[in-house]
């Protein structure tokens, strides 16, 4: 696929320290500790500050990134921050992360929802096929406590703050990334939304009282959707590599449900220790989800040279990708 090998140089992560247990939930909605661990696997998420913003976890997961890349700051020649809780509108995230780091390089965000970090990718690696740049910081980061409703059941169990990070650039042949599927079905943006505070409905007294600032969430239409796109672009993404499913050594999901991840294991017939699970500690955090888990898999070894990975994710838009690296 690539004329370039082009594959990930460094990860890091950066999760905000203050912990949502389900116990903590139960005071705040209708629901329990074990409605929310045997139908999700969540069994408690991080929480950003009140004064840490997502350029803040995404400054913290690049500064790793690059440093176990074995680079600075200056080795860096694009940014791509992959969000759907940016600071503000604009600037953008990425070029607040740049002036945190100190970074010369252009920088943009990119909006595919939890497919975010996996399209970045994709962009990351068509330019430096293209020639146009040598080493990517591509990132995964959010702030969901932000747009969530804390009094909505169906949501609010589900997600959390974090940042992942990764550095992209050539590696030895044979390596890298093997293949990439991504897509989108924008029939189905209805199902996972945040309606307001952009041109359609700018924010206004009745957006707030209508809480359409908050994510809106069709959760069993997303789930149907979603068990059955993780096994189909994952296949895909594997069949393009040139590979069998037996040949993957690590499943990198994106982290939503844990039953989502069981179908998804089932239907690749891999066993769950070939899965990185990081769920019941951080929930869901849209585009910081892969990166997170993949930054978690390298530090406690589970990633080994020559290893074969897939990382598949879904979400709003509707969107999904996957790719698989041989690391
Ligand atoms: O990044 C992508 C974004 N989203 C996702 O991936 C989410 C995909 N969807 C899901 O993970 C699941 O649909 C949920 C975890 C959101 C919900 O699980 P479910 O098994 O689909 O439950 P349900 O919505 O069918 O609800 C079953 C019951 C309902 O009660 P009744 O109508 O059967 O009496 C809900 O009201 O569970 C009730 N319920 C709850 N009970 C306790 C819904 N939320 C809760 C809760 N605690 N937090």
């Amino acid at each position: 696929m690539n004329a370039i090998p082009v594959g990930i140089l460094g990860t890091g992560k950066y999760v905000p320290e203050q912990v949502l247990t389900n116990k903590d939930l139960e005071q705040m909605v209708e629901t329990n500790d074990e409605w929310i661990v045997t139908r999700t696997g969540i069994k408690e998420r991080r929480i950003a500050a009140s004064d840490e913003a997502t350029s803040d976890l995404a400054f913290k997961a690049a500064e790793q990134a690059i440093a176990n890349a074995g680079l600075t700051v200056d080795d860096i020649d694009l940014i791509i921050v992959a969000t759907v809780t940016p600071d503000m509108s604009f600037p953008s995230t990425a070029c607040l992360v740049q002036a945190r780091l100190g970074a010369k390089c252009p920088a943009f965000d990119l909006s595919a929802a939890c497919s975010g970090f996996i399209y970045s990718l994709v962009t990351g690696n068509g330019l430096i096929q293209s020639g146009l740049y040598k080493r990517i910081l591509v990132i995964g980061a959010e702030t969901l406590s932000r747009i969530t409703d804390y009094t909505d059941r169906n949501t609010c169990i589900l997600f959390g703050d974090g940042a992942g990070a990764v550095v992209i650039g050539e590696v030895p042949a044979g390596r890298g990334f093997q293949s990439f599927e991504i897509g989108a079905d924008g029939t189905g943006g209805e199902l996972l939304k945040v309606s307001g505070g952009g041109s359609r409905k700018p924010a206004s007294a009745e957006t707030v009282a209508n809480k359409e600032h908050s994510i809106y969430m069709a959760g069993n239409e997303v789930f149907k959707f979603a068990v059955r796109i993780m096994g189909n672009a994952a296949e895909s993404a594997i069949e393009k590599a040139g590979l069998t499913k037996a040949d993957i050594d690590l499943l990198v999901p994106h982290q939503a449900n844990i039953r989502i991840i069981q179908s998804s294991l089932n239907r690749l017939e891999l066993s769950e220790d070939k899965a990185m699970i990081n769920l019941d500690k951080y929930g869901n955090m849209s585009a910081a989800s892969i990166p997170v888990a993949l930054a978690e898999a390298v530090e406690q070894g589970r990633v080994k040279e020559g290893d074969k990975l897939c990382l598949v994710g879904f979400g709003g838009g509707l969107t999904w990708g996957a790719t698989v690296i041989v690391w």
